[in-house]
C-alpha cells in the first residue's frame, strides 16, 4: 500500500532537481516524491531505455520531467548533462547523488579494476557532479542568515560504519562520499549557503541493490539471518530526501542521515562465503538485464 506523504504537495515547488541514478530503485522513489511535491526533475544514467520508462512514469504523474544519458565517472558527461538541465528548466535547486555500483564480492577475488570502478562511480562521480553543479547551485554570496542557494543530497550506506562482509569496495566509496558531504557542508555552506547532506539507507527492498546484496541464492543459504533483516521501503528514503531538501531542513548541513531502522546497529550479520564467490558474477549479469519495475507507473 502507498504511504502518504505528511509534506504539503507544493513544498518544493518552482524548484529543479536533477538526479543521477533516479531512472531505477530509490533514485527513481525520489524523482517521483520531489515531483509530485512540485519540483521538475531532470534524471541522469547510463541506460536509455531505464530512461525512457521513468520519464513517461513521472510524466504520466503530471511531473515535468526529462531523462539524460550519462556516466558519472565522465566529467564531459556531466557538464552535458547539468547543461541540458538548464537549458531546459533554466535553474538547478537540487542535486541528488544516487547512481552507485555495487556487487557482493571477496577481497581475494575482487581485482584492483573492480574496486577503482566503483569508487569512480561512488565516491569520484559524486565530487565530478558536486563540483561541476556548483555554479548553478550558487545563488547568492556568504550570509548568516538563511541558507539561499541550492541544496546536494548525497546517497551513502551504513556498511562503512562497522565492517561489512564482500563489501570492501563499496564501504570504502561510502566513506569517502561522506566525508565529500562533510567538506563540501563547511566549505560551500559557508561560502555560498549550499546545505550539503548525505543519506544512508539500510536494507530496501524491491531495489537493485538489495537484490544484490540478498540475492535468492544466498538467502536460501542463509535465511535465517536475512529475517532478522527489518527492511525499509524506498519511500521511507524519499521522505528523508525531501525533509532535507525542502525548508523543513533549511539548518541542516553536512549530516548523513541514516535511515535503517536502526539495522547498522547490529551489523554483523555472516553471509556464506561460497555462495557469495559462486553467485556473484551471475547476480551482476541478472541485474544489468533485469527490466526496470517502476512501482508507481500508471502505464
Ligand atoms: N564480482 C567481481 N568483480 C566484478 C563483478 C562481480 N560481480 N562485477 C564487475 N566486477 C569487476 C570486473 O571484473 C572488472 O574488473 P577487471 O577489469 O579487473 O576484470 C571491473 O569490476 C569493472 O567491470 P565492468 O563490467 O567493466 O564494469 P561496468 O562499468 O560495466 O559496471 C558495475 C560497473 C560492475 C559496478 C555495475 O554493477 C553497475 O554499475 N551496476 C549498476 C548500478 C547498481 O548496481 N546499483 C545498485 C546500487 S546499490
Amino acid at each position: 500500500m502507498a504511504m502518504e506523504s505528511p509534506f504539503k504537495a507544493d513544498v518544493l515547488k518552482g524548484k529543479v532537481a536533477l538526479l543521477t541514478g533516479g531512472g531505477s530503485g530509490i533514485g527513481y522513489e525520489i524523482s517521483y516524491q520531489l515531483g509530485i511535491h512540485g519540483a521538475s526533475i531532470a534524471i541522469m544514467g547510463r541506460r536509455r531505455h531505464v530512461l525512457e520508462s521513468a520519464v513517461a512514469s513521472l510524466q504520466s504523474h503530471g511531473i515535468p520531467a526529462i531523462g539524460l544519458e550519462g556516466d558519472v565517472r565522465k566529467r564531459e558527461d556531466a557538464i552535458r548533462v547539468l547543461e541540458s538541465t538548464i537549458k531546459h528548466f533554466g535553474r538547478l535547486d537540487i542535486l541528488v547523488n544516487a547512481a552507485a555500483g555495487n556487487f557482493l564480492v571477496p577481497v581475494e577475488d575482487l581485482s584492483p579494476n573492480g574496486f577503482r570502478t566503483v569508487i569512480d562511480i561512488d565516491s569520484v562521480g559524486t565530487y565530478t557532479m558536486c563540483h561541476e553543479a556548483l555554479k548553478y547551485l550558487k545563488k547568492g554570496g556568504p550570509g548568516k542568515d538563511h541558507f539561499v542557494g541550492g541544496t546536494i543530497i548525497n546517497i551513502s550506506a551504513t556498511l562503512h560504519y562497522t565492517a561489512s562482509w564482500y563489501q570492501i569496495h563499496v564501504s570504502a566509496a561510502k566513506a569517502a562520499v561522506d566525508s565529500i558531504t562533510r567538506s563540501l557542508a563547511l566549505e560551500w555552506g559557508t561560502d555560498y549557503n549550499i546545505r550539503i547532506n548525505g543519506i544512508a539507507p539500510g536494507p530496501i527492498k524491491d531495489t537493485p541493490g538489495f537484490s544484490k546484496l540478498a540475492p535468492e541464492e544466498i538467502i536460501s543459504k542463509n535465511s535465517e539471518n536475512v529475517l532478522l533483516l527489518k527492511l525499509g521501503e524506498k519511500w521511507d528514503i524519499a521522505m528523508a530526501a525531501l525533509y532535507l531538501a525542502s525548508d523543513a531542513g533549511k539548518y541542516v548541513n553536512g549530516t548523513t542521515l541514516v535511515v535503517d531502522g536502526g539495522d547498522w546497529l547490529s551489523h554483523s550479520r555472516k553471509l556464506p562465503k561460497e555462495a557469495v564467490k559462486q553467485y556473484s558474477r551471475a547476480v551482476e549479469r541478472r541485474s544489468r538485464a533485469a527490466p526496470v519495475v517502476i512501482p508507481n507507473s500508471k502505464l
